[in-house]
């Protein structure tokens, strides 16, 4: 399979270009008319459309007790569409055209009858549309349909084993929709079930913080820079932080929310995801594969805190007022806030703390990891204490918003004086390019398309993730700890502030 990145050969250096188009096939998706189809998945697909990226032969198939009115469905879709581009008018053509593509079955994906109808309806699409019998069949249903709706697919004949790139046979490739389980016991039941229906390379394990430019850009800014990676590691750099923070709560998501607090709806995937590409080893080429070979190795390093709390290196919050949200249980112990000190047990890691937080109603919504470097050396300042007054260089990688890079450097203060200030240096995408980097969902289902699993995850990293958390969770549980109440619009509890406190460190301010 070919490299997910290339160069476009008139820009010399310029943007990194995706490479191939995808040929023609139908996007079924589950669950249509639910929130994720409708915000992210459907507008991905239409802009997708707009700019020229999809193949002339495509369609997509809905599916969901409520798709069957096409009329209907094609509106419903087109008023999402209108609600979720509040910045700039949807260009009505390029709907029309689009929206030509979309049609629906309606019913239950419990029933087998379900099914033999989805299979006709696909059959006459193919027909219709020279799709060619090649899938992307997008799981966007409650989790709990997973298993069903993979068993009743294979079933019926819609997903087959096989069918690889280079062959004649149609393609089917599935993606499922986080959370891929709950725990490690079940993420484990899960990929036996998949892995009964669909070969690995089949399966399209979706975290859509992969999909982020500025994720993406972290490869790049390692790989294809020759300064960095000489520092990259446990002789030049002190400690580092990964920072997931949002101003929202629960949002109405209560009932959901108490079911998965913090750790598993952010730390397992998102966060331990962005971590792994931050600390992998370089692969030896950006084979899919490879690069996920040296994800896993991360995961597989991060060394167990089963008594975690006790041992002062996990804190949990939860923000005041979250036990009066719909939903949520007047004693709630969920956390809504966690904060951590990790360790990566290998040789480029070893004894560098990684600190990782990650919590709602926060003071600031931002997405940041940052590389504290340690120390200068030695001083050539005046004396000692002048050079204690010299910040250590920081490398901060803005995966949202304002999506960019900075670097503080420490410099000369203009003046007579020798006096040392700290300055920034700051690159941001939207600047440098002139515009927006793609929804994260647009890359992923083109990706999808084209076969690339690069930013999908494997089973085993899966596993690693969930093998490194669930025994945290277990902890948490069996320990009964009340979650330190902290105030929405705060910088989270102050036992987190002590975490770093007491190993003479400080978290980068939230905004
Ligand atoms: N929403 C997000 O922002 C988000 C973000 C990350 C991950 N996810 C994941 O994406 C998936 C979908 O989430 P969502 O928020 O879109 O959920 P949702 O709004 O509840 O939508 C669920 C969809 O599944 C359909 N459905 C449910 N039961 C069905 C059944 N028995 N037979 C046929 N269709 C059925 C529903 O349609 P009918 O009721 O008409 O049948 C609806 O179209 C979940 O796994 C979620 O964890 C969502």
């Amino acid at each position: 399979m070919s490299s997910p990145f290339s160069l476009q050969a008139d820009q010399g250096a310029g943007p990194l270009m995706r490479d191939s188009a995808p040929g023609p096939c139908v996007a079924l998706l589950f669950g249509i008319t639910g929130d994720l189809s409708q915000r992210k998945l459907v507008p991905a697909l239409f802009h997708l459309e707009s700019t020229g990226a999809l193949p002339e032969n495509f369609a997509v198939v809905g599916l969901s007790r409520s798709a069957g009115d096409v009329e209907a469905l094609r509106r419903k879709l087109g008023e999402a569409l209108e609600r979720h581009s509040p910045n700039a008018p949807v260009d009505r053509a390029a709907w029309e055209r689009f929206s030509a593509r979309i049609t629906g079955v309606s019913g239950n994906l419990e029933e087998s009858e379900t099914y033999e109808r989805l299979g006709a309806h696909l059959s006459e699409v193919d027909q219709a549309r020279g799709t060619l019998g090649n899938r992307l069949i997008y799981l966007s249903t409650p989790p709990s349909a997973f298993p069903t709706a993979l068993t009743q697919l294979k079933q019926a004949g819609i997903v087959r084993h096989a069918v690889e790139a280079g062959s004649e046979l149609p393609w089917t490739r599935v993606v499922i929709e986080k959370p891929f389980g709950h725990d490690l016991a079940s993420a484990r039941t899960l990929n036996q079930q998949a892995l009964e229906v669909l070969g690995e390379e089949h399966i399209y394990r979706i975290d859509h913080y992969l999909g982020k430019e500025t994720v993406q850009n972290i490869f790049v800014m390692r790989f294809g820079n020759a300064i960095f990676e000489p520092l990259w590691n446990r002789q030049h750099i002190d400690h580092v932080q990964i920072t997931m923070a949002e101003t929202i709560g629960v949002v109405g998501r209560g009932r959901f929310y108490e079911e998965t607090g913090v750790l598993r709806d952010i730390v397992q995937n998102h966060l331990l995801q962005v971590l792994a590409l931050c600390a992998m080893e370089p692969p030896v080429s950006f084979e899919a594969d490879e690069i996920r070979n040296m994800k896993a190795q991360v995961l597989r390093s991060l060394r167990p805190m089963p008594n975690g709390s006790e041992e002062g290196s996990i804190v949990w919050g939860q923000y005041e007022g979250y036990r009066a949200e719909d939903g949520v249980a007047k004693n709630s112990k969920t956390p809504t806030f966690v904060a951590m000190r990790a360790h990566i047990d290998n040789w480029r890691w070893n004894g560098v703390p990684f600190y990782l937080r990650a919590g709602k109603a926060l003071k600031s919504r931002v997405t940041e990891v940052s590389f504290h470097f340690k120390s200068i050396p030695f001083c050539l300042f005046g004396d000692e204490q002048t050079c204690q007054m010299i910040d250590p260089n920081v490398l901060k990688l803005r995966i949202q918003p304002n999506e960019g890079i900075s670097m503080q450097i420490a410099c000369k203060v203009p003046g007579e004086d020798l006096s040392i200030g700290g300055v920034t240096m700051d690159f941001q995408y939207e600047g440098a390019f002139g515009r927006k980097p793609p929804e994260a969902y647009e890359r992923l289902l083109l990706d999808c398309m084209r076969g690339d699993a690069t930013l999908f995850a494997r089973r085993d990293e899966v596993e690693y993730s969930w093998a490194f958390s669930s025994q945290i969770q277990e902890a948490l549980e069996r320990g009964g700890n009340e979650p330190e109440v902290y105030a929405r619009g705060s910088e989270g509890p102050g036992a987190a502030r002590e975490l770093l406190r007491r190993d003479g460190r400080s978290w980068v301010n939230l905004g």
